[in-house]
């Protein structure tokens, strides 16, 4: 990786590159040390790197907004709850926890193993095959699909639609609108059992009425925001193993460790390494001028290994002291983050319980996901 002078276009160059996406902590440990917060003049926008930056920048709404600048024709998934701020996000948020409960997660725990079961099962059915394809990303599409009372036949085609969303792509974004528009007013007629029927009861009871437009995009954020993040955390779950042995052994020997190995990935490997804010006051940070309408990439990815936060950060360490931020930090964290959790755990567990040996093919190609905002492998071909 390039040791030339840190300028902007050298840290772009830098993090455009596979190399540096397969593995970006020597770099970004590097922006820590001499350049913890820089403009980038091509997308004008600021990056911060330590620990107690994004931290400050993630609690401090009142600085640094949620709003992004959408398309003009855009309408769909603008009033989503990562893209606001209080007053109204307390009201969406709470509408969303209403319905969203942890004991409707938590009853979801005997459907996710034996998914996990029939997904491995099915894969096991080849002596390699694609970890990522085959396990990794159906598991959060179905159940996500499945808690929502998605119909999940063609769930491929909602897994490529759910990432085009997560990009913005404008036709999927219109697509999955339209879809929900009429799911809502299918479960405003035929109540089910399930989340969307939820959280039509909750928006037509509730005092202080959210829009017809916020319920819609809360169902997009639902169904996007934790499909390719949890695929990610599970592959990247290998990639740990894969660099501590000696943790294998004793995951099987102490299973219930391994919600503690899970957020030891998160932290060592942050599927979400950035998100965005935008300056709604003139502040200074590191003796620079940050002014209002700038926007700031805040790097969990990196802050998650600070050494001025976490001792020894590139090692995993069970039952560390100080806290991740790859669920974010403040009123946005993270929503799902009990769900990604729980079906993180499962997949290990139950891929450790089945085949104890599976591991990466020696000859296997890494594919990291093409962008810097993210930290994971588009395919993984294990074999045991
Ligand atoms: C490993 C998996 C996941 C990671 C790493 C992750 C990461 C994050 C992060 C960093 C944020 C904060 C965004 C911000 O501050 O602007 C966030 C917010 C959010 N996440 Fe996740 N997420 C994951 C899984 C999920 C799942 C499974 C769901 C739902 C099914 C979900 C739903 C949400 C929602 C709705 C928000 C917005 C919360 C708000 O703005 O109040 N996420 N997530």
């Amino acid at each position: 990786m390039s040791d030339s002078t840190l300028t902007a276009e050298v840290v772009m160059d830098t993090f455009n590159s596979s190399e540096f996406l397969l593995a970006p902590n020597e770099f970004l440990a590097r922006m820590r040390r001499e350049m913890p917060l820089i403009y980038i003049p091509e997308t004008q926008s600021w990056m911060a790197f330590r620990y107690d930056d994004v931290q400050r920048i993630l609690t401090d709404f009142n600085t640094f907004s949620s709003k992004v600048k959408f398309p003009a024709e855009q309408k769909d998934f603008t009033q989503s709850m990562n893209f606001i701020d209080p007053p109204r996000h307390k009201s969406v948020r709470a509408l969303a926890q209403q319905s969203f409960t942890l004991k409707r997660v938590e009853a979801m725990g005997p459907r996710i193993e034996a998914l996990a079961e029939e997904l491995l099962g099915k894969a096991l059915e080849q002596p390699n095959f694609d970890f990522i394809l085959e396990y990794a990303n159906p598991l959060p599409v179905i159940v996500i699909a499945e808690i929502m009372g998605v119909p999940t036949e063609g769930h491929e085609h909602f897994t490529d639609l759910s990432n085009r969303v997560v990009t913005m792509d404008q036709g999927a974004i219109a697509e999955m609108a339209a879809y929900f528009r009429t799911l809502i007013e299918d479960r405003k007629q035929n109540p089910g059992d399930d989340l969307v029927t939820a959280l039509v009861q909750a928006y037509e009871q509730d005092n202080d009425r959210l829009s017809e437009q916020e319920l819609v995009d809360f169902c997009i954020v639902l169904l996007v925001a934790g499909n390719e993040t949890t695929a990610k955390l599970i592959g990247n779950s290998m990639l740990c193993l894969r660099d501590f042995p000696e943790i294998r052994a004793e995951l099987i020997a102490h299973p219930e460790k391994i919600g503690d190995f899970i957020e030891e990935v998160l932290r060592l490997r942050s599927p979400v390494q950035n998100i965005i804010r935008t300056v709604k006051v003139q502040t200074e940070l590191h003796g620079q001028t940050m002014r209002v309408g700038d926007t700031v990439e805040v790097f969990m990815g990196s802050a998650n290994l600070d050494e001025a936060q976490f001792e020894d950060p590139l090692q995993l360490k069970f039952g560390r002291k100080g806290r991740h931020l790859a669920f974010g930090n403040g009123i946005h964290f993270c929503l799902g983050a009990p769900l990604a959790r729980l079906e993180a755990v499962i997949a290990i567990r139950h891929m450790l319980e089945r085949v104890p040996n599976l591991r990466i093919q020696d000859d296997a190609d890494l594919m990291p996901v093409p962008s810097y905002n993210f930290h994971g492998l588009v395919s993984l071909p294990v074999t045991y």
